[in-house]
């Protein structure tokens, strides 16, 4: 089944709560959360507080994905505050096990990201320990950039790496996604949808149907 997960990075934060239960009502089954550190992307988002105090309102799947500089330093604390996932950028650190170890350890799953010019291979020796890769088809830091073509190919080689290897990891894709455009990577591979502007401009619940009917 495929995944639809709302980026509440494009959410309007003064009824973040409101638009959280609107999204779910609607049929997403996970929420992404878009943590930015300023050093790794050249944007700050939010960070552990948010996090915490939707956990304590909502029991909706909580995908987390930092975009910091060693996230091994803080990958436990995510888990704490509510994740359910966990998805860190292989760029971002040199302690790529480590990090993998603390977010199991804390009771989450596993994702590692790649930006658009890091190669598939960079991934593929953690492959077997993960839940989820995350191919990003737009350069991290913003939203309501548009969807870089060049990924596509990436999708279908994660994909192909796992059914060869006879796993069952997920494949999340971030950026660019409209409900023109979001067959492409389904038909590539990719199962988890990341959609932030598709979600919060406008009408979220007609948004969201509009992209789940195409699911
Ligand atoms: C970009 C973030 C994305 C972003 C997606 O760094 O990781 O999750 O919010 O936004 P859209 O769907 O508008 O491209
Ligand atoms: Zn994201």
């Amino acid at each position: 089944m495929n995944i639809l997960s709302p980026s509440i990075l494009a959410a309007d934060f003064w009824r973040l709560g409101e638009q959280i239960e609107e999204v779910q009502r609607a049929g997403a089954q996970y929420l992404h959360i878009d943590v930015m550190d300023g050093l790794f992307v050249p944007s700050i988002s939010f960070g552990m507080p948010v996090i915490t105090s939707l956990r304590k309102k909502t029991d909706i799947f909580f995908d987390v994905h930092i975009m910091i500089r060693e996230p091994e330093r803080y990958a436990a604390e995510f888990v704490a505050c509510g994740a359910d996932m966990v998805t860190f950028h292989i760029e971002a650190t040199e302690h790529v096990q480590e990090t993998i170890d603390a977010i199991r350890q804390a009771g989450a799953r596993v994702g590692i990201s790649i930006k658009p010019g890091t190669p598939v291979e960079a991934v593929l020796p953690w492959l077997e320990q993960l839940d989820m890769v995350l191919v990003m088809t737009v350069e991290p830091g913003f939203g309501g950039q548009k969807y870089m073509d060049v990924c596509t190919d990436k999708i279908r080689q994660v994909r192909k790496a796992i059914t060869e290897r006879g796993l069952s990891v997920d494949v999340e894709i971030d950026g660019g996604v409209t409900a023109e455009n979001i067959g492409i990577p389904l038909e590539s591979g990719a199962n988890v949808i990341v959609a932030g502007s598709a979600v919060f401009r406008g009408n979220i619940t007609e948004n969201i149907k509009a992209l789940i009917a195409q699911m």
